[in-house]
């Protein structure tokens, strides 16, 4: 058996505003998507038959890294709510492009790599399947997997399975953990990772190091409620169209957002707190929140350093940062939300379980 898993993620800056080229930071959460890989006769994911169309995410990954492979009996679990703006998508690829990768193993030529992708060499991964060649070595299990070829990989195919269209920001997070940061430009004091190109949109991927913040939570409370993210990205649009001086409202948004980055780099979690709390009043001002989220972001913010909406709004989560994750958590409880409490930057993708490592060998 191989087993995978990475975290999902929700947005702690700058959604929406990141759609016109402001800076948007996201940040791993302790909910994770594991993947369990082990061979069988015959294609399963949880002991039913595969169905590409049913799992497009899966279907990509298996053309990428899996085409011609033998049969898999593929097993989801995981804690991430699904279409909640938690990134279950993004982190179920990420498990499944690591689960995959360390299931076949990696072919080596004088000790670098004979197949793979990397941020410095994109190669043609967001246009279809791939063909390796044979190297004079094979690495095999955890050794093999690479957190920047998972992320590439998972933008890859979420991109394939939301038409084309996906920015790096989930796929990023879910791989790396931690904190990452989007821009349309390499922001200064950042540490920039990469960057990102497609159909003509090129992102600049940062992350920001996190590991010297503790006592203090994110509790995320969801309102239940589904709001398709294109059919938000589009209400904004068209209120911008209709009224472009709502353009203001999306340069705030960058100028707290970078606010907010630098007090997460000071350590300063009232300031960080506070700009979260003005990112909300920017985002409520443009139309995205809902009268059931305005109820559980006035029940957390009394107990909690700042509260916002996360991710494109409409229903979906809000989340609150705390130093009192019981109360806070209890008061959105209360006011009829679901909870999770998370670290405020938990980790990127794991290799759980590599001792069956090979299940094939493509070069046999
Ligand atoms: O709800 P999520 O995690 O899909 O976040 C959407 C973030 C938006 O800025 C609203 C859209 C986008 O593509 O960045």
């Amino acid at each position: 058996m191989v087993q995978a898993s990475a975290p999902g993620k929700c947005i702690l800056f700058g959604e929406h505003a990141v759609v016109y080229g402001q800076p948007a930071v996201a940040v791993a959460i302790d909910q994770r998507m594991s993947v369990e890989l082990s061979l069988s006769n015959d294609w399963r994911i949880d002991g039913m038959s595969f169905h590409p169309d049913r799992h497009p995410h899966v279907e990509a990954l298996k053309q990428r890294l899996w085409d011609l492979g033998p049969a898999l009996s593929i097993k989801i679990s995981g804690n991430i709510p699904p279409a909640s703006g938690l990134g279950s998508s993004a982190a179920l690829s990420v498990a499944a492009s690591a689960a995959l990768r360390c299931a076949r193993g990696r072919q080596m030529v004088d000790d670098d790599w004979a197949e793979g992708w990397t941020a410095a060499r994109p190669g043609s991964i967001y246009d279809g399947p791939w063909t390796s060649s044979k190297g004079d070595s094979v690495v095999n299990g955890a050794d093999c997997v690479d957190e920047d070829e998972c992320a590439i990989l998972a933008h890859a195919v979420e991109a394939y399975a939301q038409g084309g269209r996906a920015s790096p920001l989930d796929s990023s997070a879910c791989a790396h953990g931690g904190c990452i940061v989007l821009s349309d430009k390499i922001e200064d004091n950042l540490n920039w990772i990469y960057t990102r190109s497609l159909n003509g949109v090129s992102w600049h991927v940062h992350s920001v190091d996190l590991s010297n913040i503790d006592d203090v939570w994110l509790v995320i409370g969801s309102t239940g409620i589904h709001a398709p993210t294109s059919e938000q990205v589009e209400k904004v649009a068209n209120l911008i169209k209709e009224q472009p001086g709502k353009m203001r409202e999306i340069e705030t948004i960058g100028i707290v957002s970078r606010r907010g980055i630098a007090a997460l780099m000071n350590g300063d979690m009232e300031s960080v707190g506070r700009a979260m709390s003005e990112n909300h009043l920017l985002l409520r001002s443009l139309g995205v929140s809902c009268p059931e989220l305005e109820v559980l972001i006035s029940a957390a913010a009394p107990s909690s350093l700042g509260v916002k909406l996360t991710g494109a709004g409409g229903g979906g989560c809000m989340i609150a940062l705390t130093r009192n994750p019981k109360m806070t958590s209890e008061a959105i409880e209360l006011a009829g939300g679901r909870t999770l409490i998370s670290k405020l930057a938990s980790d990127g993708m794991k290799i759980d379980n590599d001792d069956k490592a090979p299940l094939w060998n493509p070069h046999e």
